[in-house]
């Protein structure tokens, strides 16, 4: 039970000023420039927005992906070992998971969150449409060391990463969970990773400033936590969503504008905000196959083939732990 499920359990409020999120926010906006990271927009409103945009039109990286996993399922099933356990880092929408367990005959599925009750609502519809499948949820934050379920330590491990969540981190990040999940699947384990692709900027563009402005409110949605959550007081008229492509770095770069001077309060600390000043939300990192097999390599696997779609804007990697 973490901290806040504790103190909620004795009747008492968690007090926000000690929160991770707390301490986060205060730092992240302390900074020059000023920074959060992307990992708090999944509040439930921030997940269903989010949701919403793997659906746009202009937002090609889900349905790509699950073109590939599905068009070139049978190949990608042809070099997973037989009676493995598949091992998802973070749950989301259950989509993309099941081309897979459709494709490949895995005993054992084991989801990896840190929302426990999410966890369970999807590993319960999963059972009932799976009945052979032994299906072992994990509550636990992925980016760090967990304890895999005693049921599968025996069984062949495939890691499942997909929805380019990796071109999130920064790219020491990046190396720091392949490191991670190299160490927790163990020796032999094969890891199925999905990243998104450079390409034309005009389609990044498009695909994170869509004309119904729903990557917009996903951006915005972080200032209405803040609000909720910490107290904030936040004007949301008075900030806007700017997404760029920064090619030097080979990313999307998401900001919150401040449209104005003006300060805001939060749990008793004020910032100052210049006209046009940004807080940096979001880095959305673009690979080509060559660097992305070059991070792979430094991170303890050997890349042994990748898939992606007739058009080039998406890729799935499978890794193997290297000895
Ligand atoms: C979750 N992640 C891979 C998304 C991305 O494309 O970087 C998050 C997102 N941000 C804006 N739109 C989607």
């Amino acid at each position: 039970m973490n901290v806040h499920a504790s103190a909620l359990a004795k009747g008492q409020r968690p007090d926000p000023k000690s929160s991770a999120f707390a301490v986060d926010i205060l730092e992240g906006l302390s900074k020059q420039p000023k920074q959060l990271s992307p990992k708090y927009f999944y509040d439930v409103a921030g997940s269903e927005l989010f949701e919403q945009i793997t659906v746009l039109p202009e937002y090609y990286p889900t349905r790509t992906e699950l073109g590939i996993l599905h068009d070139k399922g049978a190949e990608i099933a042809a070099i997973l070992p037989k009676h493995a356990a598949l091992i998802e880092f973070g749950a989301g929408a259950t989509t993309k998971v099941r081309l897979l367990l459709e494709h490949a005959a895995f005993d054992a599925y084991v989801p990896v969150d840190i929302s426990g009750e999410f966890l369970n609502a999807q590993a319960s519809v999963l059972r009932k449409d799976f009945p052979d499948l032994q299906v072992h949820p994990v509550t636990a934050d992925f980016s760090t060391p967990f304890e895999l379920p005693e049921a599968i330590k025996a069984m062949p491990k495939v890691g499942f990463f997909p929805g380019s969540t990796i071109g999130n981190f920064e790219p020491h990040e990046a190396c720091g969970f392949l490191r991670s999940a190299r160490q927790i699947l163990g020796p032999g384990a094969l890891m199925l990773v999905g990243a998104d692709l450079e390409k034309d900027e005009r389609a990044l563009h498009a695909a994170y400033n869509d004309a119904a402005g729903v990557t917009g409110r996903f951006n915005l949605n972080l200032l209405v936590r803040i609000n909720r959550e910490l107290g904030g007081n936040f004007d949301l008229s008075a900030f806007t969503h700017r997404a760029i492509y920064n090619r030097e770095r080979h990313r999307i770069e998401m900001h919150l504008v401040s449209r104005k001077a003006q300060t805001v309060r939060i749990l008793g600390r004020s910032f100052a905000f210049r006209t046009g000043e940004t807080i940096h939300t979001e880095n959305s990192y673009k690979y080509s196959l060559e660097r992305f097999t070059a991070l792979a390599k430094g991170s303890g696997w050997k890349p042994r083939a990748s898939w992606t779609d007739a058009d080039g804007l998406f890729s799935v990697h499978a890794l193997v732990a290297s000895e």
